[in-house]
């Protein structure tokens, strides 16, 4: 008796996505199935090529395969294609976004606390996995991506007057501090930050992305308004230190979203444990911890900590995010997980706002 599509789709129905928690042959990941004999091909198109499940889902796909009687070879190739979370939304400048899958806003309640460390990184981790990434720098005061990513180019305008992002490590960026002298200040008003803002969304010839991380001033002011009023924004990231004061003032900055109608995607804590270098010591200089039990107590997902390291400030401050010039470095390999947890839950919110047509489920 040869080999059905059926009998090996019905085993492959075992495998369940973990995060999606349905089976792979129901979320349509199940792709040109082939079978020659025994032998039986098949891809497993996921939903971000950053999966943190990915190999899980491999070997027990093959496994259940290997199961069905007279399969002697199983091949499977994985593949993935991001789903956009940005529903069709009456916001403004939406149209002008419809080629951005997933817009991923970065914030704190509080300044200081990493999130523009965070977003580099983030971002050049994402792009390591295959992901087309784009990063808006949307501290149009204090604009530090420049610096974080070594870059001093100027984009360049189009003759529609349209910015052409400068590429960089694989990323498409846009800062206000490409157009500012060093020494400038920016001290613009509600309205003005407002049409910038609206600038860096709809003048800028992104192409087609997976993933724009907008990296954030801190706390709950006009850039942030502008940004979730203007266009649909997958969900927001809050970065927190685990200090009370920072975690504090991080419940505002959720509190703003949810008011906005934003959802969080999670909460990172930066700045966790310091492991001295030198004695392996493990120092909790702003506490530890504390960003975990936050999320928890407000329903969210943690994505994760990334350690305080002097390594990090170093390579930030030398213009190459440590994901890139020490990627094995256990930091860097914190961003990395931080960034499958963050792709894993636009993807669940991709999922769920699927085919309903309407905005991505709010709280
Ligand atoms: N995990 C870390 N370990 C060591 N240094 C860090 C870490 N995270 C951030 N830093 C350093 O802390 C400083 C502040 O980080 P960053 O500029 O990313 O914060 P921010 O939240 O974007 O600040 P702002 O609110 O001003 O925009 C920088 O010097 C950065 O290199
Ligand atoms: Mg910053």
């Amino acid at each position: 008796m040869s080999l059905t599509p059926e009998q090996i789709l019905h085993a492959l129905a075992r495998v369940q996505d973990p995060d999606l928690h349905r089976d792979i042959v129901a979320l349509g990941f199940v792709k040109r199935l082939q079978i020659d004999g025994g032998r039986v091909s098949f891809a497993i198109e996921l939903t971000t090529p950053a999966c943190p499940v990915r190999e899980q889902l491999k070997t027990q796909a093959e496994e259940a395969v290997r199961t069905v009687p007279g399969v002697t070879s199983v091949d499977v190739t994985m593949t993935s294609q991001v789903r956009s979370s940005v529903a069709m939304s009456s916001a403004p400048a939406a149209a002008h976004v419809a080629n951005l899958k997933n817009i991923i806003p970065i914030a704190s309640g509080k300044g200081g606390v990493g999130k523009s460390t965070v977003s580099a990184n983030l971002a050049v981790a994402l792009a390591a996995t295959g992901a087309k990434v784009g990063l808006l720098d949307a501290d149009v005061y204090g604009p530090t991506i420049p610096t974080l990513l070594g870059v001093t180019a100027q984009p360049e305008i189009t003759a529609e007057q349209r910015m052409i992002p400068i590429e960089r490590y694989g990323l498409k960026v846009i800062s206000m501090g490409f157009f500012m002298k060093p020494d400038e200040a920016v001290v613009w008003r509600g309205p003005m930050l407002h049409k910038t803002v609206q600038q860096f969304l709809s003048g800028v010839e992104w192409g087609e992305l997976d993933y724009l991380l907008c990296d954030l001033p801190p706390g709950t002011g006009d850039v942030q308004l502008s940004l979730c009023q203007l266009i649909p924004v997958t969900g927001a990231v809050i970065v927190s230190t685990p200090q009370d004061v920072a975690l504090n003032v991080a419940q505002k900055a959720i509190a703003m979203f949810k008011k906005l109608n934003v959802p969080i995607l999670g909460v990172i804590e930066n700045m966790s444990a310091f492991v001295c270098s030198h004695c392996g010591t493990r120092e909790e200089i702003f506490g530890s911890g504390g960003a975990r039990q936050t999320a928890e107590r407000m329903r969210l997902p943690f994505l994760g900590d990334i350690p305080l390291e002097t390594a990090l400030r170093k390579a930030s401050d030398a213009g190459t995010p440590i994901v890139l010039s020490d990627p094995s470095s256990p930091v860097a390999q914190a961003f990395t997980r931080v960034a499958q947890q963050l792709a894993a839950q636009a993807s669940i919110r991709a999922m769920q706002g699927a085919g309903s047509g309407q905005p991505v489920v709010t709280f």
